[in-house]
């Protein structure tokens, strides 16, 4: 997410106005919202969704589930299957199959006290608009996908009274599962090519301005006990999956792809979100390949495969000297190839908090640029302030992370800020070797502090061992997150 973060106050506020102002059937109603970590500001907050009203249609047996087709691998047995075409989806890929969607989503909410299945069948493309879908449901709600689900073609095709910043929203969803061997075919293409984005090149020194959103493909949104498995996403307009403020996420073999050179698609995004689990998975894309925010705790990575992708990133954090606290994260078993970065801490000058408690273990590189690296300057233009403030990172072990290195920079670079130092940061059996060519740099270190358990190749001889002197200044500032 290099360009486009966002102060999360101001996204959450944004992301929920124009929640409100898309989905007029929606209530809503204000209400304090007592001071968290981010603001004491009043939010509006959407109610719990009521029954749709039933609208003019063609469907065939509107609110009637259509004859359930036997699910395809018997996975779910004892369910109510509803089928999409049930409730009027074409499935042409160019009719507007939004309401068809919608009708599916309110009945199988309904509580009726059966388990449901929300069917979107093989063979078909359905064509529909940014959408919420507002939970809760019934508790075990399957969506599956085995057919394709795409939005409306770029920018031009989206409607005006439509968010621009996201396409599907699940909201107040508790257990349900996203599954299937469809896809969600975001059709980036035409909002990669808006002349504002980053990779776009300056005309006569300026970048032309105007409207940059891009919509986040599949967004999880104040949801819990979440399971997403077997789903393929390509060509996402910006983020392929954004999970903020969830809880207990299992995601399991899907498949994400964009082009290297495709703006902010990241694959996986996870903010003030904690016990997620992303396993035995692929991603290749144009931005980081999983990235953790502000406020995730308790996450469990392991054998995903990024490449091209900017690698796995906890960050950024600190922007605008926001607060951040990111603990116990674990990315194992994994390979990054062809990618920008590998492991990635990054942090913005200035903020406070703490990222701690982070192990990469097990993971083999290909032909990567910053295979290691700890980046707490971090800063998209070029004349970002100097601060004094930082989010302190510590206890961070890297253990068996072997490959592969692209020479223009060096295999490992841990730079930390000036004042508040990295501290206890341990390798061991780390090997990184030249992809081609021969060592021009060797390991980069400032104000880094930690151990070396093994001898590593490329040697780091610019970590300080130990611990920083407790009469540092920095020791009484910083805060931990405790
Ligand atoms: C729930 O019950 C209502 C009324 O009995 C029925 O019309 C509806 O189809 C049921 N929905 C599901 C998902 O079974
Ligand atoms: C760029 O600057 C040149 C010279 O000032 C001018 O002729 C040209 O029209 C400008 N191009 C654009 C796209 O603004
Ligand atoms: C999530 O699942 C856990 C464990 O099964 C359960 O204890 C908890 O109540 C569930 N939470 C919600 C919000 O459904
Ligand atoms: C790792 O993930 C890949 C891709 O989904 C899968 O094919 C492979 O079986 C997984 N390996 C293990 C050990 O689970
Ligand atoms: C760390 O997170 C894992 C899940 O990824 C969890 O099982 C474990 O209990 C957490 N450890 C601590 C100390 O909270
Ligand atoms: C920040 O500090 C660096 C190193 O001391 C210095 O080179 C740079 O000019 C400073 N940047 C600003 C914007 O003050
Ligand atoms: C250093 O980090 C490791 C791994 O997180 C942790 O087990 C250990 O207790 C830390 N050591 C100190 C002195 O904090």
């Amino acid at each position: 997410m290099e360009f486009s973060t966002f102060a999360s106050l101001s996204f959450l506020l944004v992301t929920l106005s124009s929640m409100c102002n898309m989905e007029a059937r929606v209530h809503h109603h204000k209400h304090k919202h007592q001071a968290d970590h981010h603001s004491s500001g009043s939010i509006s907050y959407i109610s719990a969704p009521p029954t749709l009203s039933p609208e003019p249609s063609s469907s065939p047996n509107p609110g009637i589930a259509a004859p359930a087709p036997a699910p395809v691998d018997g996975a779910y047995p004892d369910r109510v299957v509803l089928d999409v075409r049930g409730f009027g989806a074409v499935g042409d890929g160019l009719t507007d199959d939004t309401n068809a969607f919608k009708m599916a989503w309110d009945a199988a909410c309904q509580k009726n006290g059966s388990a449901v299945m929300i069917l979107v069948p093989k063979g078909f493309t359905f064509m529909i608009q940014s959408t919420i879908f507002t939970g809760p449901c019934q508790p075990g709600l399957v969506f599956q996908v085995d057919g394709t689900i795409s939005p409306p073609d770029g920018p031009e095709a989206w409607p005006e009274k439509n968010s621009r910043r996201q396409w599907l929203v699940f909201y107040r969803v508790n257990d349900m599962s996203l599954v299937g061997g469809g896809a969600f075919d975001g059709r980036g293409h035409k909002w990669w090519d808006l002349p504002c984005k980053p990779h776009k090149v300056a005309i006569n020194g300026t970048k032309p301005h105007g409207p940059c959103d891009s919509p986040i493909a599949i967004r999880f949104f104040m949801s819990s006990n979440l399971s997403v498995e077997r789903i393929r996403v390509k060509d996402s307009p910006q983020f392929n999956f954004r999970f903020d403020n969830c809880k207990n996420v299992h995601i399991e073999s899907i498949h994400i792809t964009a082009p290297a050179l495709s703006p902010n698609t990241d694959g996986i995004h996870i903010e003030n979100s904690n016990g997620v689990g992303i396993y035995n998975s692929v991603i290749s894309n144009g931005d980081d390949c999983v990235s953790i925010g502000a406020g995730s705790y308790d996450v469990d990575i392991r054998n995903v495969t990024c490449g091209p992708s900017h690698g796995i990133s906890i960050g950024s954090l600190g922007n605008h000297n926001s607060r951040a606290c990111v603990s116990n994260i674990t990315v194992r078993d994994s390979m990054i190839r062809a990618s920008d970065n590998g492991v990635r801490i990054k942090t913005w000058q200035g903020g406070s908090g703490a990222v701690s408690g982070i192990t990469f273990s097990n993971i083999h590189m290909d032909t990567v640029r910053n295979p290691i690296i700890i980046d707490q300057f971090y800063c998209l233009t070029k004349d970002c302030d100097n601060q004094t403030s930082a989010v302190h990172v510590s206890d961070v072990v890297y253990e068996n992370i072997k490959g592969t290195y692209d020479v223009r920079s060096p295999p490992i670079h841990f730079g930390c800020s000036d004042t508040v130092p990295c501290t206890n940061l341990t390798l061991s059996d780390v090997e990184l070797l030249p992809a081609k060519g021969d060592v021009v740099a060797d390991p980069f270190c400032w104000n880094a502090y930690g151990d070396l358990e093994t001898l590593t190749i490329p040697p780091v001889s610019c970590l300080m061992e130990g611990a920083p002197a407790r009469s540092s200044p920095a020791a009484d500032v910083v805060d931990r997150c405790l």
